[in-house]
């Protein structure tokens, strides 16, 4: 299992992948609308005998108040079905989490599974003082710090790329 940024002659292999975890295009659409408009654009796939069975997105979320704080969103992460549970998710965070220190991204922030992302070092944002855009229940809401102490006195409400906001999905 190789993982790698994605290229070009990966674009249909993501959106197979991502159309079959969640069953429906939605979040593909998402993701070829946040190539075009997101910077930077950290978008990571698994490849696996020259398929791509998973991929991840990161895109820059900003926050009212923190001022030069730079931070992501986690969202969307797709493993094509045959492959879950293997480790392919957890291998795709976590290099993505190097490729965000490598942009001297200080923290991150997910709405997706509590019973998932704590593994990988995520809590509730609300504990951080962070507030989702989304009316979203807050244990879904999660923050991690690449920087140990990012987040320290930060408070405000974290807005998605307005790619999100326009096509309703998170
Ligand atoms: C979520 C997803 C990306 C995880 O990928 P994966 O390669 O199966 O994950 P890993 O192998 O690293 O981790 C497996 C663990 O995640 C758990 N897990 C997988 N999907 C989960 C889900 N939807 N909710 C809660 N836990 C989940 C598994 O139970 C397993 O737990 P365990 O390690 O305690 O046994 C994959 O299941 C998927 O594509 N799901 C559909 C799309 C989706 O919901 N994406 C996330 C929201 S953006």
């Amino acid at each position: 299992m190789l993982i790698r940024e994605e290229k070009p002659e990966d674009i249909a292999g993501i959106r197979g992948v991502i159309s079959a975890a969640f069953g429906r295009p939605a979040e593909a659409d998402i993701v070829d609308a946040l190539r075009q408009r997101a910077q930077p654009f950290v978008s990571l796939v698994a490849e696996h005998e020259g398929e791509v069975v998973g991929h991840i997105l990161f895109t820059p979320v900003t926050l009212a108040g923190g001022g030069d704080l730079k931070m992501a969103a986690l969202a969307p992460m797709a493993v094509a079905p045959k492959y879950q549970v293997r480790g392919v998710g957890a291998a795709l965070v976590l290099t993505g989490f190097e490729h965000l220190r490598l942009l001297g991204m200080s923290a991150v922030v997910v709405i997706g599974h509590p019973s998932y992302y704590p593994r990988f070092g995520f809590s509730q944002a609300d504990a951080f003082g962070l507030k989702s855009e989304y009316n979203v229940p807050d244990d879904v809401f999660m923050a991690c710090e690449l920087d140990p102490g990012a987040l320290a006195g930060v408070i405000g409400t974290v807005s998605y790329h307005p790619v999100f906001r326009e096509t309703q999905q998170h």
